[in-house]
């Protein structure tokens, strides 16, 4: 999968194109990550990439086309490979980024994407019109720049792409996969601080194991997101085991 970011900001990237899974992802090829920055289009003394808003007040905003040509060198270089790119623009203005849209944009049928993080108060209105084609936010929060929601989804997406995890399983067994919170998880010693493991993690028998954990998501989910719980039709067995 090719993702190409559009930042004032591209070291920040660093943190995902050389660490972790993402990091791995981009080593092997299941990744491949670039970087367009604004300030390469600009054709002024001092590189400017900031431009005054209309009507004052506060801030300044992206300066129009620097952004715009940055943009379209991303999309070009997205889609040279065949594929299509859908340009994903973050701002807390977006739809709330979940595992499901995760799961959207690793599916091959989804295409490429181009990642535009905004600084400054944002981006001139008509480039979101003409050249966005989805706002995504990763929380009712305000951050001062749209590189860490970038790297947020980035992370979320390449570590559903198949080979991006060593095993497989994991993606699939993951907190939010089912649309349930995770079940605890345990490794030596068998007792720490005077805690045991629960004794059917030692037992051997898988189907009892797996009915435990199953279970485990079912009551932290219950607990701590109801929310979730209500979104969800369980299957036969997840209601027995919730009801116990
Ligand atoms: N840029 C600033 N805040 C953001 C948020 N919450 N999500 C995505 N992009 C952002």
């Amino acid at each position: 999968m090719r993702i190409a970011v559009v930042t004032l900001f591209p070291e920040m990237f660093d943190a995902v194109s050389r660490y972790g899974v993402s990091g791995r992802a981009c080593e092997q090829g299941v990744l491949d990550l670039r970087c367009f920055n604004p300030r390469s289009h600009t054709s002024d003394r001092h590189q400017t990439v900031d431009d005054r808003p209309y009507g004052g007040g506060p801030g300044m905003l992206m300066m129009i086309q620097p952004l715009s040509d940055a943009i379209e060198e991303a999309r070009q270089w997205a889609e040279s490979d065949g594929k299509s790119a859908m340009v994903v623009y973050l701002s807390p203005q977006g739809k709330v980024f979940d595992q499901s849209a995760a799961k959207h944009f690793a599916a091959p049928e989804s295409g490429n994407l181009v990642l535009l993080a905004g600084r400054y108060e944002g981006v001139d209105e008509r480039l979101i019109q003409a050249q966005v084609d989805a706002e995504w936010s990763i929380g009712d929060y305000v951050l001062s720049g749209g590189e860490l929601a970038a790297m947020v989804m980035l992370d979320a997406v390449t570590r559903l792409l198949p080979g991006a995890l060593g095993h497989q399983q994991s993606a699939e067994q993951d907190s939010f996969s089912d649309g349930l919170l995770d079940c605890p998880h345990y490794t030596r010693p068998e007792v720490f601080q005077g805690e045991s493991v629960p004794a059917v993690l030692l037992s051997g028998n898988h189907e009892k194991i797996r009915q435990w954990r199953l279970k485990q998501s079912l009551g932290r989910t219950w607990q701590r997101r109801p929310d979730l719980l209500e979104k969800l039709s369980l299957n036969e067995e997840q209601q027995k085991l919730l009801a116990e």
